[in-house]
């Protein structure tokens, strides 16, 4: 069938834009891209394409409810509507005008190596920049004080203290409301993450193995659906900036004991540097 309009997808019956019922909040670097499309390959399952940046950003917060609905998907009744936006993990504001927009809204939270997240971060930061025609301080003279210490107020590792972000989302959501995703374990093996996340999501189990293969050109699993061949574009997957071995090592004993305590909070371990 064909389209009523060229927002909507192709059933006949999809008829309103409404607010999510499930949100991916982060990490940033995480595999958030990867992991929201991978749930778009659920029949019950529409996306917003776009990071909507409705709860962090107090410009778009601020043009209301109705604004943010007006970003979501067509859907029929009966499916599930899901945005990511990686910032709302860190956002101080963030936890609460989720909890007031709807208690009950399941969130998603991939999270991989923090190490290696940062240096993912201040990489996608580079790209930016170098995009920009603007240039960047090496990653080492950000990470590491005059001193030689981790400069422990680099936004970047900030961003990579997991469990002070977590924390802040469980004084509102309980901890079964927050599904963690293992972003390591998405990129080896999408499938049983995304069964995983199908059983949290209450949906019924659609998502097959066949959905994915291996792409040797990418270095990554790619998504077959419906005879369409899809891979993340050259922004996922990039070569990571250079980071001295010592630099790295130094960042791992720094992030020992914030780990731990993520850990606690998850009530999962990783295995991490
Ligand atoms: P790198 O670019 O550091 O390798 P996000 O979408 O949150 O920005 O996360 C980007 C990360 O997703 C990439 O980080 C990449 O490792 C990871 N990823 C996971 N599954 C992927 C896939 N199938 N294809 C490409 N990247 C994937």
């Amino acid at each position: 069938s064909t389209s009523p309009t060229s927002q909507a997808p192709s059933a006949m019956n999809t008829t309103a834009q409404r607010l999510p019922g499930a949100i991916i909040i982060g990490a940033r670097k995480g595999g958030t891209r990867a992991l929201l499309e991978m749930l778009n390959l659920h029949p019950d399952v529409e996306v917003a394409k776009a990071e909507v940046h409705y709860f962090n950003l107090d410009e778009n917060y601020h043009r209301g409810q109705t604004w943010y609905r007006a970003q979501m998907p067509f859907t029929s009744l009966g499916q599930l509507t899901v945005e990511k936006t990686p910032g709302y993990f860190t956002a101080p504001l963030v936890p609460q005008r989720i909890w007031e927009m709807n208690p009950e809204v399941r969130l998603l939270l991939i999270v991989r190596d923090p190490a290696e997240r940062l240096v993912s971060d201040y990489t996608q930061v580079l790209h930016n920049r170098l995009q920009r025609h603007k240039s960047y301080q090496p990653l080492e003279e950000l990470l590491l004080l005059p001193n030689g210490h981790i400069d422990p107020s680099y936004k970047a590792l900030q961003r990579s203290l997991y469990h002070l972000h977590l924390q802040r989302w469980l004084s509102f959501f309980p901890r079964q409301q927050i599904h963690v995703v293992d972003g390591e374990a998405l990129i080896r093996d999408p499938f049983p993450e995304l069964q995983k996340a199908e059983r949290f999501l209450d949906l019924p189990s659609h998502i097959e193995a066949s959905n994915f293969y291996f792409n040797s050109t990418k270095g990554f699993y790619c998504l077959l659906s419906a005879g369409h061949d899809k891979c993340l574009d050259e922004s996922k997957g990039r070569p990571h900036a250079p980071l001295s071995r010592q630099a790295f090592h130094k960042l791992c004993h720094f992030l020992r004991e914030p780990n731990q305590r993520f850990f606690k909070l998850v009530g999962h371990t990783f295995p991490w540097c």
